[in-house]
């Protein structure tokens, strides 16, 4: 990082400290604090981090106010258009999109890798079919890494890490497919090295010993764009847990695992389930929207719009334009009219004219169109933060090697916090209690 030539000047007690100011390569300027401590014995107070860098990171840049997202530099819209997933996977971990030769390897080792261990099918014997399946796939993940023993954490090797970064992208979307098969009471069905990406796992899902599921190339493209839009977003609540764990050097499934229960919940990645869950209860309700809109703006309800609002995008969430296009798209092609995109159209709509949501610069964020290109896929409203994750593996896994391969290792993850208890007592014996 660079350092801007004027310190942050910091006046405490009547004394100046100064501390220096860190320039991104985009512009963006941070006030190192990291010695602010010793200096004064003062800590700095950012409840949920809004205004909190935890490192450097050369992955994604993220221009809440001006719309825009990239991914090592390259613009999300273009990449959504023209790259695949497996194209966006090694150019976050890696750095650089792949050379033809490269992308060739890396199908490959996917497809070596696509399997689980047996013994692993066994596991899913021992969940109820009704488990939501964002459990059955932390689970999973976590206990990838007592089959596929993971590397030296303080001194991995490269073709160590290579090794276990497919092995999670390549297995998690088998797991994935058999949680569902398990849900639904048919028969695990297996990867097959004829198949890409998206298609295996909508064959895996899909497909049954009995009927094989046609794969549509609309329903293709529009999966690989949500996996790439879901693929990385820099410090998001997942993303920041994957790092807190593995700052401690716990190994990358168990990071990973992490991570995929911060997404599950419906302030970050759950969104998109809640969303429908949202939809369908306006639609039921016979599809006035103002009542619910009133309801989101009442400071007494804990009612909120799902798939509105965004901790950084303070302008329409680049991602959402694109999904909302590939949702009126998809759902054109398959000619399904489906009453929940006319209630989401309808209830932007009043939400961008809204003076509420407008004042607070509250826009409709990636979850808003999601579920209905997963709902239209013929996906259960309980695998779309599944699929989320699956779409977030490379971001995941970029951002986890990134913070083991700081020069001298990065620290372990430990914030400080100002404590309210009681002040010091004394202990009193329970029979003296009143
Ligand atoms: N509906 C109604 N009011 C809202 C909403 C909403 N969806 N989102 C924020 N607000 C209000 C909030 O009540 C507050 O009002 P006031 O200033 O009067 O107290 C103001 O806007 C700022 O909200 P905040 O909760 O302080 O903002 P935040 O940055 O902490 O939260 C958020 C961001 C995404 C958690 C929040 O906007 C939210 O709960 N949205 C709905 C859930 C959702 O769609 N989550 C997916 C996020 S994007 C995908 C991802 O992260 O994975």
């Amino acid at each position: 990082m660079e350092q801007h030539p004027q310190p942050a000047k910091v006046i405490l007690d009547g004394n100046t400290f100064e501390l220096p100011i860190v320039v991104g390569t985009e512009g963006e300027k941070g006030i190192d604090i990291s010695k602010l401590r010793t200096l004064t014995n003062y800590v700095t107070f950012d409840h949920g981090f809004g205004n909190t860098s935890n490192c450097e990171s050369a992955i994604t840049y993220l221009d809440g106010d001006a719309g825009v997202l990239r991914y090592r530099g390259y613009p999300i819209e273009q990449l959504a258009e023209y790259s695949s997933f497996l194209e966006i996977a090694h150019l976050l971990i890696y750095g650089e999109l792949p050379t033809a030769e490269q992308l060739r390897g890396l199908s490959e080792n996917f497809t070596e890798h696509s399997m689980i261990h047996e013994d692993m099918k066994r596991f899913f014997d021992g969940y109820p079919s009704s488990a939501h399946p964002m459990a059955v796939l932390a689970s999973m993940v976590c206990s990838l890494s007592a089959y596929y023993p993971g590397i030296d954490m303080m001194n991995p090797t490269k073709e160590d890490f290579d090794r276990i970064a497919v092995q999670l992208m390549s297995k998690v979307r088998t797991i994935v497919a058999f949680a569902y098969k398990k849900s639904i009471g048919e028969p695990f069905i297996y990867p097959r090295e004829d198949l890409e990406y998206v298609p295996n796992l909508l064959n895996m899902m899909f497909s049954s010993p009995t009927k094989q599921y046609k794969v549509y190339d609309e329903v293709v493209q529009a999966m690989k764009v949500l996996f790439i839009l879901h693929a990385d977003h820099e410090q998001n609540c997942s993303t920041s847990t994957v790092r807190l764990v593995g700052s401690a050097r716990t190994n990358l499934f168990a990071s990973v695992s992490a991570g995929i229960c911060a997404l599950w919940g419906p302030l970050h990645g759950g969104a998109n389930e809640a969303v429908i869950d949202m939809l369908e209860m306006i639609h039921a309700d016979g599809g006035g929207i103002d009542k619910y809109i009133d309801m989101a703006k009442d400071k007494a309800k804990t009612f909120r719009l799902m798939g509105v609002g965004h901790r950084v995008y303070k302008s329409y969430d680049p991602r959402a334009k694109i999904i909302k296009q590939c949702a009126h798209e998809l759902l054109g092609k398959l000619g399904i009219d489906d009453p929940l995109l006319e209630i989401a159209v309808q209830l932007e709509e009043k939400v961008l004219k809204d003076a509420y949501f407008v004042e607070r610069n509250l826009y409709p964020n990636v979850d808003f169109y999601s579920g209905l290109i997963y709902k239209a896929i013929g996906i259960p409203k309980d695998m779309f933060t599944v699929m989320f994750a699956i779409g977030r593996m490379p971001g995941w896994i970029a951002h986890w090697k990134e913070m083991i391969e700081v020069p001298g290792g990065s620290k372990i993850g430990r914030p400080r916090q100002i404590y309210v208890g009681p002040q010091r007592r004394d202990y009193i014996p329970v029979t003296k209690r009143s």
